[in-house]
Parts: structure tokens; C-alpha cells; sequence
């Protein structure tokens, strides 16, 4: 790693104390910054003038966050991130709305966060900037001035060239990505996708799948040591847990499973589906929708069998319940439409028991699909092919489990966010040769 600070920059910054809403991410960074010291950049959350920054230090780290104007939450955030890009990137185009003026707003949002962060930057500096939200940033970084190391990754997929080419003005974001010394993404499919559509780039293009913090889940699943599952009754416990989106594919397990008993009633007896999603970007209409969606397929599975096959809950729980809970559960359904990895399927392969470990379901639009190669893939969207891949799971015999479990541990294990933090600094910094593909 090279002798200068890290300074990561992300549209969410964690909040003092490190309680946060941007996941594993932090366990990562946050250690990677004490270490050589450093400044993390971004919307502290809060709505208000343009010039409010706030500054905050914790041990060797300096958060310097700022705030949204009411126009930029709308046109930048609501507007082009969530609307446009999030839509795009996840191949759903007919979900994909662009207003008048957005992409603009975007990009003069970037142009902001560029000025405010460039007065902090020192030479010798590694910037380290995060997701779709603020890809533009290391062009605008370039044009106020910055000529020191910079790398982009990627969170969510990378869609088809023609879902890019969908953007008015999309030739600048696919130049934005020039700007950076290195461009991370999840999985080998994204690389060749991006390489595919910013050719320009393509040298600088890698994968780095992103891992989780398997001790650290452990411990916190540990702070639960009960049952997470008290509606269990003695059933085995399918485990979906997600951010309401509709990316998720939620519906999509509800309906797998309500076709399941159809099917089989007895299967309403022996198992049940705990499904908690968290409320998100609730001001957008197709999330709204989705919820609908979530609601509709949860009431025609409660009114299958009693005591009801399905426990339904929309809400932030408590970190230490929801490590349990991947614990305890006995498969765990990440059936994902499309998705940048999906950290759920790799919390639960860490968080299972290694004498008698549950099932993963996993669909193949997620990342971690191009990895945890011994889950039970299914094709994303397959309602038949979910209900049968749940029938196997539910009946599955415990030595195939271990023998399953074995190996997606091993890949979770050494795969861990320590090592893709790592991985991404130490080819940023220039210590390793990104190996690239040529273009
Ligand atoms: C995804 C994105 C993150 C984002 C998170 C939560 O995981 O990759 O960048 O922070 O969703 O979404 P929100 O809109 O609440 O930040």
C-alpha cells in the first residue's frame, strides 16, 4: 500500500459511533483507514444548504460529511441514482424513468462533492470512491485539479451495452470511467460487460468480489444465543432477509413456496417461510408497488393453512437477532432478479453450524452465484424451478449439507472484506498489476 492516507468517498457515510446503513462495507474500511489514517467523504443523510459540512474525527479517521439540498435529494438521489441508474444497472429498463434536468443534477451533484473533497486531498493520497451514485466523481476530481491515485468500484451489476446507451449523454459516464487509475467490479461478467462498453477503460477494468466479515457475524449471532425463530413450532425455518426492493425477487419466493403447498399441504406443516425486509427508498412509486406485491403474496400464503406457513415482518430488527436468525435458520432464500452480489448469502453460509448446516438458495442473476458454486442455483425469475430447489432443500440429507456447506465456507472464508479491501488498495496503490483483459 503506499505511504499516503486513504480517502473513501461514498454517497452514505456512517454515522457517529459507527452505526451504519451501509453494511459490511464499514467493518472493511474502517480499519483500513485507522491503519494509515485517513478521511471518509459524503451526504451525512440530512437535508440543508449546500455549503453545510460537518467534520467529525475518531481515532486516526476524519468524516467529513455534507448535506442534500431538497432539490438535489429529488433530482440527484430519488431522480437519477434511484430511478435512472439503479433501474438500468439491474436490467430493468421498463422500470427506468429519466426527468427533465436529472442527469444534470447528477452530474453537478459529482461536481460538488468534487470541489468540497479536493481542498482535503494531499498528495500522496489513495481516493477511493463507492457505487453508481458517484461514478462521475473522478472526472470531475481530474478537472479541479487532482492528478494523485483514484479507483472506482462498482457495487451493483453491470448491465448489457444497450441499457448504457439508454442515458442521454451516456458517452460521458462511459469517459468518467477513464478517470480512475482502477475500476472494481463484483464478478467476471461485469468486467466484460464494462469492458465491452467503455473500451477505452477496459485496462483498468478487474473483478473484486466483495466479502463479508465472517467472525465478526459470528460474534454477533452469538449476542442472541435463543432462537431467533419464535414462531417456529418445531418447523424448519426458510430465511429471506433483504432490503424491500425489487430487484430481490420476494414475490418470487412467496410464490415459489405457495405453489409448493398447493402442490404438497403437508408442506405447511413442516416448514416455514420467516421473510423480514427493511423499508427502503420509500418516496419512489415502484418500491411502494413492490411492498403491494409483498403484502398480496403473504396474505394468499397465510390463508393456506393455520398455523400459517409464513411470518411477514417490514422492518429495521436489531443487528444481533438477524445474525441469529441466518444461524438458525434451516435454507436461506437469496433469489435475487439481479444483484450486485447479495453479502445475505455469504452471512448465512457464516453464520450456519458447521455439524448441521441449512441449504442455500440462491438465484443466478446474484454475484455471489459466480462463486458459491455449491448452493442451489436456479435461473433468476424460475417460479417452478424456486418451488422445486425448496422441496430439495427442505428434504435434503444432512451429509449433502455438510459437504455443500464445506465448500461455500471455504470460499466465504478466504474471500473475506478484509482481503477485498486488500486486494482493491494494494492494485490501486500499484503494488500489483491489475491482470486485465485487453480491449
Ligand atoms: C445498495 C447500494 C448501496 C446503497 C444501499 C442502500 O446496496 O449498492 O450503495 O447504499 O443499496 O440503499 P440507499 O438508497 O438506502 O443508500
Amino acid at each position: 500500500m503506499a505511504d499516503g492516507r486513504l480517502v473513501v468517498v461514498s454517497n452514505r457515510v456512517p454515522a457517529a459511533g459507527g452505526r451504519v446503513s451501509v453494511g459490511g462495507l464499514v467493518a472493511a474500511l474502517r480499519p483500513a483507514l485507522e491503519a494509515v489514517g485517513g478521511l471518509w467523504f459524503g451526504w451525512g443523510g440530512s437535508i440543508g444548504p449546500a455549503d453545510a459540512i460537518e467534520r467529525r474525527r475518531e481515532g486516526r479517521v476524519e468524516f467529513v460529511t455534507c448535506a442534500l439540498t431538497a432539490d438535489e435529494e429529488e433530482g440527484y438521489y430519488e431522480g437519477f441514482c434511484n430511478r435512472t441508474l439503479w433501474p438500468l444497472m439491474h436490467g430493468m429498463p421498463e422500470r427506468a424513468e429519466l426527468r427533465a434536468g436529472e442527469y444534470e443534477r447528477w452530474r453537478a451533484v459529482n461536481a460538488r462533492f468534487a470541489a468540497l473533497l479536493r481542498p482535503f486531498l494531499e498528495p500522496g493520497d489513495l481516493v477511493w470512491v463507492h457505487d453508481y451514485h458517484l461514478m462521475a466523481l473522478g472526472s470531475e476530481l481530474r478537472a479541479a485539479g487532482w492528478e494523485g491515485r483514484a479507483g472506482y468500484f462498482h457495487h451493483i451489476p453491470v448491465p448489457e451495452a444497450e441499457l448504457w446507451n439508454a442515458i442521454p449523454h451516456h458517452l460521458e459516464i462511459a469517459a468518467g470511467f477513464e478517470a480512475y487509475d482502477l475500476v472494481g467490479l463484483q464478478t467476471q461478467r461485469d468486467v466484460a460487460r464494462l469492458e465491452w462498453y467503455a473500451p477505452a477503460a477496459a485496462g483498468r477494468m478487474r473483478a473484486f468480489p466483495i466479502g463479508i466479515d465472517p467472525q465478526g457475524m459470528r460474534a454477533l449471532a452469538g449476542q442472541h444465543p435463543a432462537d431467533a425463530f419464535e414462531a417456529r413450532t418445531g418447523r424448519q425455518v426458510l430465511l429471506g432477509l433483504d432490503r424491500l426492493d425489487y430487484t430481490k425477487g420476494i414475490p418470487d419466493r412467496l410464490t415459489a413456496f405457495e405453489r409448493l403447498i398447493r402442490r404438497r399441504p403437508e408442506v405447511a406443516a413442516e416448514a416455514l417461510l420467516v421473510q423480514w425486509s427493511a423499508p427502503s427508498r420509500e418516496g419512489i412509486a415502484d418500491y411502494q408497488a413492490e411492498r403491494r406485491l409483498v403484502d398480496d403474496a403473504v396474505g394468499r400464503l397465510r390463508a393456506l393453512a393455520s398455523p400459517s406457513p409464513v411470518e411477514a415482518r417490514h422492518e429495521v430488527l436489531p443487528a444481533e437477532l438477524v445474525a441469529a436468525a441466518l444461524r438458525d435458520a434451516d435454507v436461506c432464500l437469496v433469489t435475487s432478479r439481479a444483484d450486485g452480489m447479495n453479502l445475505v448469502a455469504k452471512e448465512f453460509v457464516a453464520a450456519q453450524r458447521p455439524e448441521a448446516p441449512g441449504v442455500l438458495v440462491l438465484t443466478d442473476g446474484c454475484g455471489a452465484a459466480e462463486e458459491l458454486t455449491d448452493a442451489l442455483i436456479v435461473p433468476s425469475g424460475d417460479i417452478e424451478a424456486l418451488a422445486e430447489a425448496i422441496e430439495r432443500a427442505l428434504e435434503m440429507p444432512v451429509e449433502e449439507r455438510r459437504q455443500r456447506w464445506r465448500s461455500l465456507a471455504a470460499t466465504v472464508e478466504a474471500g473475506n472484506v478484509q482481503e477485498w479491501c486488500r486486494g482493491f488498495l494494494a492494485t490501486l496503490a500499484g503494488g500489483e498489476a491489475p491482470e486485465v483483459s485487453e480491449p
